[in-house]
């Protein structure tokens, strides 16, 4: 997608020594420093990282109040907020980190999927950035930094099965190399921290005392802790459907349904408050993390009968904001014990959205050479972007049966 040609690989010889050594004052060490700039969503985030992953600085403006207080994200208030903050947040990344632009050896920005207007101006601040300071730019595959994230913190080598599950995706992959993904499945309709939001709104958790500032996904986990999962019994998704790719708008309608009866029940109106938010929190939140630990199942057992997974140590890496989720992390640890996998699901702070993770991913592609354009390149953004080559189809082919599991996730 971005070609390389002979008057890039003329800059790239040139610069070869800003790529290879550039040793800052400071805090920083002497190994190439990435700056990472992240806007594809709501969150304003930049980073600088040392080839070892080491995090020098960073600064991170998130704008989930604004969106709770108008009720989901509109893009133009979403970029307004990032066209306000990028060149503090990223002057701040630079400060803490005591690196001076003329020190750094890439930037690496999030140009891919995302919403459009939010990784404009990303995009556009980092390419007038590489301009003014002549340095390589790196164009980062958001999905492709919520998968190699795990490799900062920890050797994890390729290939591993990786599930991304965030507010604008889900998906299954392998990962067999930086810039190499095996797609698996992917979402049908919406992703799961989308339907955890919209649930949230529709139950006005915003209301709730102890709901008040948090994310839906964050608020429905919360009461779930005190609530009877099986009051409410919902159907997993997809179930005859034998293949790894998720669903959650029938899910999400089912949840609306039982919110109407029990809002006609209690007699109230929507937007109030029901007595039974803990009780259906549990029940939505249980049936979402069956949902992504039966297709997470089915990937492992296609990975296995493919060989596609290291078979000394076979690893599932599972990140993205929703990952963050306890209960979620439970019940696909009960489908690891079981099909013999190693579990690894990041810190929660680096399961959301942030700059350091787009500067690893820039960090990995420098090392390997891969991706690193001249300043004056045209990139544009994509705000759709699907991960690696698509094998959803051959796994439905696949048509693998679970044998059945007793989702029993501890509290
Ligand atoms: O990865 P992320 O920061 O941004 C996207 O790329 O979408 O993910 C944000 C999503 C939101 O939908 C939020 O509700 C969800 O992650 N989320 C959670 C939790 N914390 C954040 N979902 C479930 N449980 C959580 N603890
Ligand atoms: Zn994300």
């Amino acid at each position: 997608m971005f070609l390389v040609n002979a008057k890039i690989a003329r800059w790239l010889l040139r610069c070869r020594r800003t790529l290879c050594f550039s040793p800052p004052s400071g805090k920083a060490s002497s190994s190439r420093l990435v700056l990472g700039i992240e806007t594809s969503c709501d969150d304003t985030g930049a980073a600088v990282l040392d080839e070892t992953g080491a995090i020098l600085g960073e600064s991170l403006h998130s704008q989930k109040e604004v969106h709770l207080r108008t009720g989901g994200i509109i893009p133009t208030v979403a970029q307004q907020l990032h066209r306000e903050n990028i060149e503090r947040v990223v002057q701040e990344a630079l400060e803490r980190s005591s690196v001076t632009p003329g020190q750094l050896s890439a930037v690496a920005t999030t140009v891919k999927p995302g919403l459009a207007l939010s990784l404009g101006i990303g995009l556009e601040f980092s390419l007038r950035f590489v301009r003014q300071h002549n340095k390589p730019f790196i164009p980062i595959h958001h999905m492709e930094a919520h998968a190699l994230t795990v490799r900062m913190l920890q050797p994890v080598a390729f290939p591993f099965l990786v599930l991304l599950i965030s507010g604008g995706h889900s998906l299954l992959a392998v990962a067999r190399g930086v810039d190499d993904f095996l797609l698996l499945g992917h979402t049908l309709d919406e992703a799961p921290g989308d339907t955890l939001d919209k649930v949230a709104r529709r139950l006005s958790l915003i209301k709730h005392p102890q709901c008040s500032t948090l994310s839906g996904g964050q608020a429905i986990e919360l009461l779930a802790k005190d609530g009877d999962r099986t009051r409410f019994p919902l159907t997993t998704p997809m179930g005859q459907t034998y293949d790894c790719c998720f669903s959650f708008a029938g899910l999400r309608n089912q949840i609306t349904m039982t919110i109407m009866k029990q809002e006609a029940e209690e007699g109230v109106k929507q937007g109030t408050l029901l007595t039974c938010v803990n009780d259906i929190a549990a029940a939505t939140q249980h049936t979402i993390a069956t949902h992504l630990a039966k297709r997470t199942h089915r990937a492992i057992l296609f990975c296995k009968a493919k060989g596609l997974l290291q078979s000394n140590s076979p690893t599932l890496v599972v990140s993205g904001g929703v990952a963050s989720n306890q209960y979620i992390r439970k019940a696909l640890t009960l489908i690891t014990e079981m099909t013999g996998l190693h579990l690894l699901c990041p810190p929660a702070k680096f399961c959301t959205d942030n700059g350091v993770m787009i500067a690893w991913n820039g960090v990995e592609r420098l090392r390997e050479g891969k991706g690193i354009l001249p300043p004056n390149v045209d990139v544009c953004y994509e705000p759709k972007a699907p991960l690696g080559v698509d094998i959803s189809a051959e796994v439905k082919a696949a048509a693998i049966r679970l044998p059945s599991v007793r989702m029993k996730i501890p509290n």
